[in-house]
């Protein structure tokens, strides 16, 4: 599939439509996260934190979770937003569940304290990947 300039806007003006949604009370750091999948389908998540912090969820995974939950197996790019003054860039955890159904999708992320905008592809920050075969 291929990936045009508006769909990207369009995943970012998701992400930032849900970000209200994120539940961050403990680290106050607000964060949502958009895909678009190959299907040309868009599945959200936001931060879903925990009082037994180690069970945070990023939104990236919730994300994704909404993308399989809805049929779909394979991401062409994801959008990541946050009201943090820095774009996020997935955490190690996110990266390893993101490539389990991509192949090197571009990641978009922004800031909406500061309008930063970062953009890279997976490859670029998770170049050695473990997989199984399928
Ligand atoms: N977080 C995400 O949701 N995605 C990221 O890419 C980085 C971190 C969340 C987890 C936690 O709720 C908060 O951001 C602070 O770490």
């Amino acid at each position: 599939m291929e990936l045009r300039e508006e769909m990207l806007s369009k995943l970012l003006i998701e992400a930032e439509r849900v970000l209200r949604n994120s539940y961050a009370p403990y680290s106050n750091v607000r964060v949502a996260s958009a895909i678009l999948s190959e299907g040309g389908r868009v599945y959200t998540g936001v931060n879903v934190e925990n009082s037994s912090y180690g069970l945070t969820m990023c939104a990236e995974r919730s994300a994704v979770s909404a993308m399989i939950s809805g049929g779909d197996r394979s991401i062409i790019a994801i959008a990541i937003v946050t009201d943090y003054p820095e774009p996020l860039m997935p955490c190690g955890a996110c990266r390893q569940v993101i490539v389990e159904f991509s192949q090197n999708p571009l990641i978009v992320s922004y800031s909406t304290s500061t309008n930063r905008v970062y953009t890279v592809r997976l490859s670029d920050i998770f170049p050695k990947p473990f997989k199984l075969m399928k």
